[in-house]
């Protein structure tokens, strides 16, 4: 394990004003959301789409690092330069994800287990021929009011994320460690911080038996948020406070960064988060992003999967990438959206 390398790969990829582009929608994710905007999931519209997005001039700026899908990082631009050459060439650090994703959990009713571990150090080694900087494994762990997760959901959770991020270090490759508590369903936001605070403690327990390097890797987690069907929807900043006290509380000051997920919370909300969060700091830890949905959500709605669309959907992402740049230095204000 190279501790230098993977501690300033690290740094760059949440570097001042930049964060990360989750574009790494499994087939099946991605077909939703193609559905979602009447556009049929071909392969070439998959890569016409992920062109449009890695193309958009200027986002280098905000942008330090992408997440690929394994079949995108074997894709081209339409004159053959591969994706991840293409990044790399614009400063953009080439990620992949490499979690196969979740099956239910054996005799654990309602509860998830991410696969992927059998054969990964093989994977990770054609992908970091392939030119991947990073890789991301995602947990999901649902929740109810009551037993779920389980105790032994977590643990079976949090030992897989800490195998697969020191299988990535052996090979010289920054883990992104991503347990997601889902903010789907009806849980208030006290239970979200109770159970975000559970998983977290967690993952730095495992992370820890298994020597990963704190320094070397990303955390992605979830903002303490209510679920999409709570009757109250905490204002902005309860979810800046409650998120940053269960960080502080159980994630160590050596982890260069939290990558935050967006989970279904709308762009301009995703981006006021982080943005009330940074305006609270210094953290010890840079507080950044690495959105899927929140970045691209209204790109896709621009798009519909038309030619004469490409310059406004790629105008419509450099000014989100821009506005949680802004984010990232607590300057962003709601009354920038819509102004150009
Ligand atoms: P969202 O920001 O849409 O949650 O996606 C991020 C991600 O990579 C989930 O694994």
């Amino acid at each position: 394990m190279n501790r230098q390398q993977l501690g300033s790969v690290a740094k760059a990829i949440v570097a001042r004003q930049k964060g990360v582009l989750a574009a790494d929608e499994s087939g099946r994710t991605i077909r939703k959301r193609f559905e979602s905007v009447k556009v049929e999931a071909t392969e070439e519209n998959r890569r016409r789409y992920r062109e449009i997005l890695f193309t958009t001039d200027g986002i280098e700026r905000y942008i330090g690092g992408v997440i690929l899908f394994e079949e995108t990082l074997r894709q081209t631009t339409r004159d053959g330069t591969p994706f991840a050459e293409l990044l790399s060439s614009r400063g953009i650090l080439p990620g992949i994800k490499v979690d196969k994703g979740a099956v239910a959990l054996a005799l654990h009713p309602g509860e998830r287990i991410t696969e992927g571990l059998d054969g990964l150090r093989e994977r990770l080694l054609e992908y970091r021929e392939l030119g991947a900087k990073f890789a991301k494994w995602r947990a999901v762990l649902d929740s109810d009011e009551r037993d779920v997760p389980s105790a032994c959901g977590i643990r079976a959770n949090t030992h897989a994320l800490a195998r697969y991020a020191a299988l990535c270090q052996e090979l010289g490759i920054v883990p992104i460690v991503e347990p997601e508590v889902l903010m789907d369903g009806a849980h208030t936001i006290e239970r979200c911080e109770e159970l975000t605070s559970r998983v977290l403690e967690a993952v730095f327990i495992e992370l820890d038996a298994h020597g990963v390097f704190l320094e070397g890797m990303l955390l992605k987690p979830n903002m303490v948020i209510a679920g999409l069907k709570c009757e109250r929807q905490a204002p902005v900043q309860e979810v800046a406070n409650a998120t940053l006290r269960c960080m502080s509380r159980h994630v160590p000051a050596a982890v260069p960064g939290l990558v935050f997920l967006s989970g279904g919370q709308s762009a301009e909300d995703a981006t006021d988060h982080l943005n009330a969060m940074n305006a609270m700091g210094p953290w010890p830890w840079q507080i950044s992003f690495s959105f899927g949905r929140a970045l691209q959500a209204p790109v896709l709605a621009a798009w519909r999967g038309r030619e004469d669309n490409l310059a406004a959907a790629q105008r419509i992402l450099l000014r989100r990438c821009e506005l949680n740049g802004l984010a990232r230095d607590g300057k962003y204000a709601r009354s920038l959206e819509g102004a150009p």
